[in-house]
C-alpha cells in the first residue's frame, strides 16, 4: 500500500463525554464491531469513582488500566481506526485536552436523559478552538429521555455548533422502538435480545408512507415518525460534509450503547465521513500528512507502573511520512539523534513491537526521562508543532520538602512529573518558593503519592490563595516592567522562565486587564 493509501484509510479520534454518559460502553461496542475484542466487558472503565480520591491503590489501578487502553486500534471496512482514550475524572481534564491535540475528529456521547452536561461543554470548547470535526451520539434511549428536537436544540445552543440529525429515534424508554436512519433510509428495530451481539434487525424502508412501517412499529409510532422526519427535512438543511470537516456542523445519531443499538449506524457513517490525518501546524510551516519525511510529536507521557523502573512510555502521534523502527530521528528540542528498537503499537488489548507506523498512528516510545510533552521528532528539520497548550491551572499550593535528606530526589521527581504534564510549577518572584498549580484537587494527592513511591521523596503542601495564573507578555516594555514592579508580590515565573501573573481574585485580574491595556493575559500556553 502506498503512503497516501495508508493515510486515506486512517481515522484517529477520541470519544469524549461527561462521566457516566456511556463513553466506555460505546468504545467497547465500537471495538466489538471492529472484531478487536470478542466479549463485552473487555475494556474496563477507567474512571475514578467519586469518593475514591484518597484510595491510592485505586488511582494506581486506574493508571494501569489507562496505559492499556490509551490507544485502541482496529480495522473496520478497510479503515485503520485508532481510538484515543481520555480519562473520565474531571480532575484529569488537562490530559484529555492534550489528547485532543492528537486526534483528527471526536465522537461526543450525551446521555439522552441528562442532555448536555458541564464536562461536555468544556471539552467542546477545546474542539471548537481547534475546529475539530465532531459527531454527536445521544445515548441511553432505552431509558426515558428528553424529546429529540429538544435535545437537538440543546446541543446546538449549549455546544455552539449547528446540528444535523442523520438518524432519528422512535420514542424512548419502555416504548423505544428503534432508530430511523435518515440517509440510508433504513429502519433499525429495537428488540431486547440484541444485547452483546453485533447485529440489530434492520428493515429497508424507502418510502415512509408505506404501510409496512405501520406493521413494524404500529400506526401511532409510524405517524409520529412520518411527522418527525418531515419536520427534520423541513428544518434542517441537507447534511453538509464540508461544514462537518470544518468543525461547524455536527451530525447527530441516537441509540443505546449498552444494547449495542445505533452503534453500527454511527460507525458506518464515521468511517465514511470522518477525516483522515490532517495537516499539522508548526511554528514555521504546516506539515502535510503525505510528506515523505517522518514527523511526529509527543502528546502524552505515562510513567511505568513498576516503582523500580523510572522508565516511561511517551506517546507520539505520527504527523507525516513513515516511522521506522531502528531509524535515526532528530529529537528537535535536544538536537540529539535517537532511534527506537522497540516502538510499540496498540491493538485493543494487545501491545506489540512494530516496524512501521503511518500518519495518524500512535507509537509508544520507551523513555528514560528525556522527553517532554510537545517534543517533536523529525528526519532533520527543526520543526516544532504548535497547539499543544498547557491550560491556566485553577488550584494552587506551595510545595515544601518534608525530608531534608531527600532534596535531590524531590527536585528530580517534581521535574519529571511536570514533564509528564501532571501539573505546572511556578516560582514566586516574591520569596522564591515553589508553587504547584493543577486543574483539579486530586492531582495534589497523586503528586504526593507518586513522589513517595516512585522517587522516594516526601513533600508537604501549604495553602496559598490564588484565583488564577496567567502568562503575560507585551510589546510595550515600559508598561510590562511597570506592571511587574507594581505586582511584584503576585509575580512568578514558570518552568521556562516566562512571566506569570498570579491573580488573587477575579476582580484583581479584571482590574489588571483594564489598567494595563498593552499587556496580553494568556490563559493557555504552548509547551516548550
Ligand atoms: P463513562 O465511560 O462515560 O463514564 O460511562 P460508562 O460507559 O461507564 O457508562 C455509565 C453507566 O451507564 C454504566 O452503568 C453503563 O452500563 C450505563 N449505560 C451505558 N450506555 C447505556 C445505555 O445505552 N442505556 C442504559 N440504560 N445504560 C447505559 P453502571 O451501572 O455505572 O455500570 P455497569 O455496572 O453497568 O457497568
Amino acid at each position: 500500500m502506498t503512503l497516501q493509501e495508508e493515510i486515506t484509510r486512517r481515522r484517529t479520534f477520541a470519544v469524549i463525554a461527561h462521566p457516566d454518559a456511556g463513553k466506555t460502553t460505546l468504545t467497547e461496542k465500537l471495538l466489538l464491531f471492529g472484531g478487536a475484542i470478542h466479549v463485552a466487558g473487555a475494556v474496563k472503565s477507567n474512571k475514578i469513582k467519586k469518593g475514591a480520591t484518597s484510595d491510592f491503590m485505586e488511582i494506581e489501578r486506574q493508571r494501569g488500566i489507562s496505559v492499556a487502553t490509551s490507544v485502541m486500534g482496529f480495522e473496520y471496512k478497510g479503515c485503520k481506526i485508532n481510538i484515543l482514550d481520555t480519562p473520565g475524572h474531571e480532575d484529569f481534564a488537562e490530559d484529555t485536552y492534550r489528547t485532543l491535540t492528537a486526534v483528527d475528529s471526536v465522537i461526543i456521547v450525551i446521555d439522552g436523559a441528562k442532555g448536555v452536561e458541564k464536562q461536555t461543554r468544556k471539552l467542546m470548547e477545546v474542539c471548537r478552538m481547534r475546529s475539530t470535526p465532531v459527531i454527536v451520539f445521544i445515548n441511553k434511549l432505552d431509558r426515558p429521555s428528553k424529546e429529540p428536537f429538544d435535545l437537538l436544540d440543546e446541543v446546538e445552543k449549549e455546544l455552539q455548533i449547528r446540528v444535523r440529525p442523520l438518524a432519528f429515534p422512535i420514542s424512548n424508554g419502555p416504548t423505544f422502538k428503534g432508530v430511523y436512519n435518515l440517509y440510508e433510509k433504513r429502519l433499525s428495530l429495537f428488540t431486547s435480545d440484541e444485547k452483546l451481539t453485533a447485529s440489530a434487525s434492520t428493515v429497508e424502508i424507502d418510502d415512509l408512507s408505506s404501510s409496512s412501517l405501520d406493521e413494524h412499529i404500529g400506526a401511532q409510532f409510524a405517524k409520529q415518525l412520518r411527522d418527525d422526519v418531515e419536520l427534520v427535512e423541513g428544518v434542517y438543511d441537507e447534511f453538509d460534509h464540508e461544514a462537518y470537516l470544518r468543525g461547524e456542523l455536527a451530525p447527530v445519531f441516537f441509540g443505546s450503547a449498552v444494547n449495542n443499538f445505533g452503534v453500527r449506524e454511527l460507525l458506518d457513517c464515521f468511517v465514511r465521513i470522518a477525516p483522515s490525518p490532517q495537516p499539522a501546524p508548526t511554528e514555521t510551516r504546516t506539515v502535510a500528512a503525505n510528506e515523505a519525511k517522518m514527523t511526529g510529536f509527543v502528546f502524552k507521557i505515562h510513567a511505568n507502573m513498576d516503582p523500580n523502573h523510572r522508565d516511561r512510555i511517551a506517546f507520539m502521534k505520527i504527523c507525516s511520512g513513515i516511522f521506522e523502527r531502528n531509524k535515526n530521528y532528530l529529537h528537535v528540542r535536544s538536537g540529539k539523534q535517537m532511534k527506537f528498537s522497540s516502538p510499540t503499537a496498540f491493538m485493543a488489548e494487545k501491545k506489540s513491537v512494530i516496524d512501521f507506523a503511518y500518519p495518524g498512528d500512535i507509537v509508544g516510545l520507551h523513555d528514560t526521562g528525556n522527553f517532554k510533552i510537545g517534543d517533536t521528532f523529525t528526519e532533520g528539520e527543526k520543526l516544532r508543532f504548535t497547539g499543544i497548550p498547557s491550560f491556566a491551572p485553577e488550584q494552587f499550593r506551595y510545595i515544601e520538602n518534608a525530608d531534608p535528606m531527600k532534596f535531590k530526589q524531590l527536585a528530580k521527581g517534581i521535574d519529571q512529573l511536570m514533564d509528564e504534564g501532571v501539573a505546572q510549577l511556578f516560582t514566586s518572584s516574591l520569596n522564591g518558593r515553589k508553587i504547584i498549580g493543577t486543574v483539579g484537587a486530586l492531582q495534589f494527592e497523586v503528586i504526593q503519592y507518586r513522589l513517595e513511591h516512585e522517587y522516594n521523596a516526601s513533600c508537604r503542601w501549604e495553602p496559598i490563595s490564588i484565583y488564577k495564573a496567567c502568562w503575560i507578555e507585551s510589546d510595550n516594555k515600559a508598561q510590562l516592567d511597570d506592571f511587574k514592579r507594581r505586582k511584584h508580590t503576585n509575580m512568578a515565573v514558570d518552568k521556562h522562565g516566562r512571566d506569570v501573573f498570579l491573580a488573587d481574585t477575579s476582580y484583581s485580574l479584571a482590574l489588571a486587564q483594564e489598567n494595563f491595556k498593552d499587556i496580553k493575559f494568556h490563559f493557555t500556553s504552548e509547551f516548550f
